[in-house]
């Protein structure tokens, strides 16, 4: 099979989808693998260890999109709209439920578009979406630790709170919901900047387990609108990471709830790739991180691990090679057949939307996928 690397070209997105020593086991399995100029360098790789490795590098965007099987990190944009056509296979972050005008594309031009975040195992993990959640949940602690500050590098000064107080002098207040892998990894970085942390979560299982590794180190509750209410009273750092797969945000804040957090406070929706969980998110960018909305510092950044890509490559590709291979290995409609977790990720195929909750996040028809 011909899987094609183009370079990521969303803004400040340094990550790639294959590092070298993936293009090689996919080399030595008998592919070949076209990978666009410059594609690895903002995660610390160079073109040359793409042709040590067998890869062929190819000088434009074109080139890399005309391979069999695409393999990216984020979601198509307007300006490789024009790549996308029939039988084309595409392995990459999707989040249709936020970008409406994408599905659109991807149905008129019939491309079997299988999103990362949508790879779902039979007991309801999410693979491929986790360890990015893993370092975004930690990284949004960081820059809201860092936004909390009055100097903090935006016009907008935060409230001038330090994340884990100092002797006389409380701690920030930091809430998080949802309680999966961003929420909990947020925590983590939260509990050990000393802060004190509220998770609220929707799944009783959920509760159950984060109570059970998390102890007295932080207060783990059901979620209940009058307790969201009470906890935002007092709110320094908010946190938005709930999730319901393929489906848009969970819709849990306006903006009369978020002015009952103190003025400077921030609020890090790590869930704007789904839309966001309050009506006042919209998706920033690294050229401008940061507004405010309710006297509440917003960060809406869709593509957080971005800002860490020697990382988050690594931990990206650790996890998607194997099904990129399984996809090459098996051809894409054997591999789909095959493996239950892939083929409830195909978000379209064919012209017809086969993933029942981005079908309902558009309200358009859901057709099961018919091999
Ligand atoms: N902005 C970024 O760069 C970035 C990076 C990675 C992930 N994300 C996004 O972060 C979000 C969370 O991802 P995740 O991997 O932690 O998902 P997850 O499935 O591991 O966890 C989501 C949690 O939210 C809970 N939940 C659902 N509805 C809720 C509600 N109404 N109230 C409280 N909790 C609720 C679920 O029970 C679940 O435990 C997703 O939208 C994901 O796409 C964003």
């Amino acid at each position: 099979m011909i899987i094609g690397i183009p370079a990521e070209i969303k803004n400040r997105e340094h990550r790639v989808a294959l590092i070298p020593e993936g293009a090689r086991a996919l080399v030595e399995d008998g592919h070949q693998v076209l990978v666009e100029q410059g594609a690895g360098a903002g995660s610390g790789f160079s073109d040359k260890e793409y042709t040590d490795a067998g890869a062929m590098i190819v000088a434009s965007a074109a080139d890399a999109w005309a391979a069999e099987l695409v393999v990216k990190v984020k979601e198509p944009l307007p300006r490789e709209y024009q790549f996308l056509r029939p039988g084309l296979g595409l392995f990459t972050f999707l989040h249709l439920a936020a970008c409406p005008e994408l599905l659109q594309v991807l149905l008129e031009k019939k491309v079997l578009a299988i999103g990362y975040e949508t790879v779902q195992t039979d007991d309801g993990r999410l693979p491929l979406l986790a360890p990015m959640s893993q370092v975004a949940g930690r990284l949004a602690t960081q820059i809201g630790a860092s936004l909390l500050q009055s100097e903090n590098g935006t016009q907008w000064p935060g409230r001038g709170v330090l994340m884990g107080g100092v002797a006389n002098v409380k701690p920030a207040n930091v809430l998080i919901l949802g309680g999966g892998n961003v929420g909990r990894s947020a925590a983590e970085v939260a509990i050990g900047m000393g802060a004190i942390v509220h998770i609220l979560e929707a799944r009783v299982e959920s509760v159950a387990a984060l109570r059970q590794h998390f102890g007295q180190r932080c207060e783990v509750r059901f979620f209940a609108q009058q307790m969201m209410f009470e906890a935002l009273d007092e709110c320094d750092l908010l946190i938005g990471a709930a999730l319901v797969p393929g489906a848009h945000a969970p819709h849990l804040l306006t903006s009369s709830f978020l002015e009952r957090m103190p003025d400077g406070s921030v609020f890090m929706d790590v869930a704007i790739d789904q839309g966001g969980i309050s009506e006042t998110s919209r998706p920033t960018s690294y050229e401008q991180p940061v507004y405010v909305e309710s006297g509440v510092l917003h960060c809406c950044l869709p593509n957080l691990p971005s800002a860490v890509p020697v990382s988050s490559t690594q931990a990206l590709t650790a996890e998607t090679f194997p099904y990129i291979r399984l996809l090459a290995q098996a051809g894409m409609v054997s591999a789909i057949r095959e493996h239950r977790s892939l083929r409830r990720s195909v978000n379209t195929w064919d012209g017809q939307i086969t993933h029942p909750a981005v079908a309902e996040a558009a309200g358009m028809p859901y057709e099961p996928l018919s091999l």
